[in-house]
């Protein structure tokens, strides 16, 4: 299992380049199955996550071609046929969004047996509502020994789809699923990350009819069938926002690059009201902070234009040094505060009281062994371990893995004093 360690106290100083949105990457690529002409993606991110969703899309009949165009690295995905309609427990098991292939495979067969993901680390995570999505677009669902059975033998019909809240996978899977339904959906209370709105384009660009992607309503009108396209995958928002409370957890001065400022309004607002210095460019931002103390903030995470739950491990980390006490509260998974005890582990002053976390600031970290159970929160630990005095040595690297592309590399870059350490190999879910 490989570590990663961390010399706390250097500041940053540099570029780094934004890599493509892994939360958008996979569910372009489950597109490609909704037409037998090849996609192509640019501005890929190579994760594990990214490669574990090309292994399960090659079962089913997906051609997968990796390769490094002239805009970094692409894929051309290509499903000439679905050979297999079928998706395994183990293989949804190990990355919920697999199963975001139900969609698009009723969509193209009438028919799918696609494994229940479970729940994961940070909540129950039920498909409820991408199951009431598909019903309502006529599809017959079954729960059968884990298992959903799911059929459309003559096709997907237009429906008015409305969400009690906002979903992020149910609305992106309502919109797989549509664009080759019988006439007109419509997706009422629908999620608004920027993640819709690339997904929306990748399908418009392969000849669907989609409208009001970003916004609280989706217009579908169904088409017979998509063709190909070329589309790049949007910015990682949660790498930027990452990599900007990264530069201020550390101080010095650090160019975000490749990116858009607007897809992380809301951290930049609390950042800048932190004491951070936030300068937008044409192509990211930049973000600067000499030695003055940060100011603790209140936050709570809320659906996109909100502050991002994925982002608030990692503002965590930067208050835990911050001036006062500062209440964070997470309103969208239920249990989401496990790299609380952690960043205990090197100093922090956090008490958590169910969806609320208080963190007082103290005046320093110190590097200990740490290790968490999810992508966003492991991250928030190698923040933590960019301040904190001595060493850090984060474990379980392969969360990591499935989200940061390159991660001791755009930051050593910087100056930071970060290595990986390689050991013996271990894989968990979610
Ligand atoms: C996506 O998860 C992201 N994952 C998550 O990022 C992100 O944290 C989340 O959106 C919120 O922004 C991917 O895109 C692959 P939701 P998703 O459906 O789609 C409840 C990361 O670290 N819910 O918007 O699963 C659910 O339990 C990951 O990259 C139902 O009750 O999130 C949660 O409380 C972690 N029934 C809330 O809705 C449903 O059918 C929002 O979840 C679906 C969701």
């Amino acid at each position: 299992m490989d570590r990663i360690a961390i010399t706390g106290g250097a500041r940053l100083q540099g570029e780094i380049p934004i890599s493509g949105a892994k939360n958008s990457a996979i569910k372009l690529m489950a597109a490609s199955l909704l037409t037998e002409e090849p996609l192509r993606l640019t501005n890929m991110p190579r994760l594990a996550d990214t490669r574990f969703l090309g292994k399960l899309l090659q079962r089913l009949g997906t051609e997968v071609v990796e390769s490094d165009g002239e805009d970094g690295p692409e894929t051309l995905l290509r499903t000439r046929e679905i050979v297999s309609a079928i998706a395994p427990y183990d293989l949804v098991r190990q990355m919920r969004a697999s199963f975001n292939v139900l969609g698009p495979l009723i969509a193209r067969t009438g028919q799918a047996k696609v494994s229940l993901p479970g729940g994961c680390t940070i909540g129950a995570r039920p498909v409820d509502l991408h199951l009431q999505a598909l019903e309502a677009l006529g599809a017959r669902i079954d729960l059968h020994e884990g298992y959903v059975y799911a059929q459309a033998p003559r096709g997907l019909q237009g429906a008015r789809i409305e969400f009690p809240f906002n979903s992020v996978g149910a609305t992106e899977h309502a919109m797989l699923a549509a664009v080759l339904a019988q006439g007109e959906t419509e997706i009422a209370n629908a999620a608004r990350e920027p993640e819709m709105v690339d997904l929306a384009d990748c399908l418009n660009e392969m000849g669907a009819k989609i409208t009001g992607a970003g916004t609280s309503t989706i217009h579908i009108r169904g088409v017979a069938r998509l063709h190909g396209a070329t589309h790049a995958v949007m910015p990682d928002r949660i790498e930027t926002g990452t990599y900007a409370v990264a530069a201020a957890m550390a101080g010095g001065e650090v160019r975000l690059t490749r990116t858009r400022v607007d897809f992380i309004q809301a951290l930049v607002d609390k950042m800048a009201e932190a004491g951070v210095e936030v300068t937008p460019h044409n192509d990211g931002l930049t973000i600067r902070r000499d030695g003055a103390k940060l100011q603790a903030v209140e936050i709570d995470t809320a659906p996109y234009p909100g502050f991002a739950t994925d982002l608030q491990a990692q503002f965590m980390a930067l208050m835990t040094l911050a001036d006062g006490e500062s209440v964070i509260r997470e309103t969208i998974f239920e249990n989401r505060f496990m790299h609380a005890p952690e960043l205990k582990r090197l100093g922090a002053d956090i008490m958590v009281s169910g969806g609320e976390a208080r963190v007082r600031g103290v005046e320093t970290l110190e590097g200990a062994q740490v290790m968490a159970t999810d992508l966003r929160a492991s991250v928030s630990l190698v923040i933590a371990g960019l301040a904190a005095r001595g060493e850090t040595m984060v474990n379980r690297v392969y969360h990591l893995d499935r989200g940061f592309e390159r991660l001791e590399e755009k930051l050593s870059a910087c100056g930071a004093q970060i290595r990986r350490i390689s050991g013996e190999g271990e894989t968990e879910d979610e």
